[in-house]
């Protein structure tokens, strides 16, 4: 199956419905973060790791079982291993970090914590929660850290219930590129 297709189907597979916690379906979230990446005129690499940066959950069978038992499923590396082994590392790496960029960016910015919906903020926690000096200064030296925090800031704003997105077919040629550059 080729890399469009795989996505198509995870997309449409049942799973997909639920967004743990969050008052937003899981798909129109990554839609909607795409979006936020697009109007910003972000590098295609930028705009396919926002929309496949939740693609972990979508991969995961008890994500929902996980989030309700208070543990973290550890949706960001495993989304990251799925889309390295099809996409460059210019959209693997944003995706393996956006966690760790919401950890980053609540340490070093005293009003990110209040943009962060009720569900943000209880993952936090099970995510590892701040970073000390040492944590953020190795952070910010990793491949992939800073456009990692663009994304967490699309995820952030990508929350609204209904809203119209794109379609992801409207993806399907920046996603058949990167895939055939890897
Ligand atoms: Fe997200």
């Amino acid at each position: 199956m080729d890399v469009y297709s795989e996505i198509e189907e995870l997309f449409t597979s049942g799973v997909s419905e639920e967004y743990l916690g969050e008052d937003v379906k899981l798909v129109e979230h990554m839609l909607q973060c795409a979006d936020h990446a697009r109007a910003s005129g972000a590098p295609s690499e930028l705009v396919i790791a926002a929309l496949l940066h939740d693609i972990g959950h979508l991969l995961v069978d008890d994500a929902a079982a996980a989030h309700i038992a208070g543990e973290d499923a550890h949706h960001d590396e495993i989304g990251a291993q799925w889309i390295e082994a099809r996409f460059p590392e210019s959209v693997s790496e944003p995706v393996r970090l956006h966690v760790d960029a919401k950890r980053y960016l609540v340490s070093t910015d005293p009003l990110y914590m209040a943009k962060l919906s009720e569900a943000s903020i209880h993952t936090l926690r099970l995510q590892g929660g701040l970073m000390d000096q040492d944590q953020i200064k190795d952070f910010f030296t990793l491949p992939g850290a800073k456009a990692a925090i663009q994304v967490r800031l699309w995820d952030d704003v990508a929350k609204i219930r209904d809203k119209a997105t794109s379609t992801l077919d409207s993806f399907r040629i920046e996603i058949e590129n990167l895939a055939g550059n890897r």
